[in-house]
């Protein structure tokens, strides 16, 4: 029965290995090894230590899946692996597993895009996803505005950010406020004590000048100056730094901006439902301003629960299994790794 197909996903495009099992729409298993603690020192991820951690990561994490799931390889009915976008060593790590597997198995491999992977995890947890969705994609590597009218065959960018992604902002004023990477985290927790109105940051791509051209993209790059120097005055000042402040003044820009742009794209393509996804949609603040303005838009807000937010090896079992659902032709086994593969390629 195709709808109940057992697909394993594997997950390396940056420092999270990750495989899942499911069965159809529903999860068996979702095992995750992260060499987030090797990276910290860096203050951000450095690809050969990301590679490497996934190479000693690989055959463990598949074991430890199986074992948790209780299933055998050779059950195993299809396999998927994110070959795109994504740290190209990384990438090539978990693409060469799989074909591993896919030749000794003799099983389908599909080769596909970890944007359109995030979209799919939600599946799991809220049930078929209604096409057209509008996706938010927000992480330390993407940040985009998505129409989803097949998850497996198309997705239209409608915005993205013209600098840093906002997960990036997050990491980067962290970093300047002296908290540990990852950023995002950690000025989620400490902003619950501060004034979101304590201090006005400027909302990026938001004045009308900017709306004309800009009316869907994003940009947080003069946020992140903009915190900088309130910061650096202060000190230079002589005053203590206002750490949860600062913290929550600067999420609410961030938040506001996202949410802002999301509904009206919404309203702009007459779509229902926003999805939002990527390590960033675990911010408790975007979740909450997210439904506070959907619900007052008459829009059905969709995201997965923070674990699944952040990248997973579930996330592309849960796309492999839609692939296999709707009869999709297999990958080659000569899939390439695309590390700036985009999204309008939703498989290789
Ligand atoms: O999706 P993800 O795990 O990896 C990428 O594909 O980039 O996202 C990681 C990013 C990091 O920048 C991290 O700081 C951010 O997501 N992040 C958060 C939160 N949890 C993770 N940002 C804000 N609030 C959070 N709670
Ligand atoms: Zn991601």
């Amino acid at each position: 029965m195709a709808d109940a197909a057992l697909v394993l996903g594997i997950e390396t495009s940056c420092d999270e290995t990750g495989v899942g099992i499911v069965r159809g729409g529903d999860l068996l298993v979702d095992a995750v090894a992260s060499s987030v603690a090797e990276h910290a020192r860096f203050g951000g991820v450095v690809p050969e230590v990301a590679s490497r951690a996934h190479l000693e990561a690989m055959v463990p994490t598949v074991e430890r899946a199986c074992a948790q799931a209780g299933v055998r390889l050779r059950d195993l009915d299809a396999l998927a692996v994110t070959c795109g976008p994504g740290l190209a060593g990384a990438l090539a790590v978990g693409v060469a597993a799989a074909k591993a597997l896919a030749v000794a198995l003799g099983i389908p491999l599909y080769g596909v895009n970890h944007l359109a992977a995030h979209v799919a995890v939600d599946t799991i947890e809220h049930g078929p996803l209604p096409e057209p969705t509008m996706a938010l994609l927000v992480s330390g590597g993407h940040s985009s505005l998505l129409l989803v009218t097949d998850v497996t065959a198309d997705l239209r960018p409608m915005g993205r950010t013209i600098d840093d992604a906002a997960g990036e902002a997050f990491d980067k004023v962290a970093r300047l406020l002296g908290l540990p990477f990852p950023g995002g985290p950690q000025i989620d927790r400490i902003a619950t004590d501060g004034d979101r109105d304590s201090i006005a940051f400027p909302r990026g791509l938001s004045a009308r000048h900017d709306l004309e051209r800009h009316r869907f993209d994003f940009s947080f790059s003069g946020l992140k100056t903009a915190v900088a120097r309130w910061v650096e005055q202060r000190q230079a000042d002589g005053d203590s730094v206002p750490v949860a402040d600062v913290s929550a003044a600067f999420q609410e820009a961030v938040v506001d901006v996202l949410t802002r742009k999301a509904v009206d794209a919404c309203r702009d393509q007459g779509v229902g439902h926003l999805l939002i996804g990527g390590g960033v949609a675990a911010n408790s603040r975007l979740r909450a301003l997210a439904a506070e303005r959907c619900e007052a838009a008459g829009i059905t807000v969709r995201v997965p629960r923070p674990g699944r937010c952040t990248d997973n090896g579930a996330m592309v079992a849960a796309l492999g299994a839609l692939f296999v659902a709707r009869g999709r032709a297999p990958s080659g086994l000569d899939l390439p790794v695309d590390s700036s593969m985009p999204v309008t390629a939703v498989q290789a």
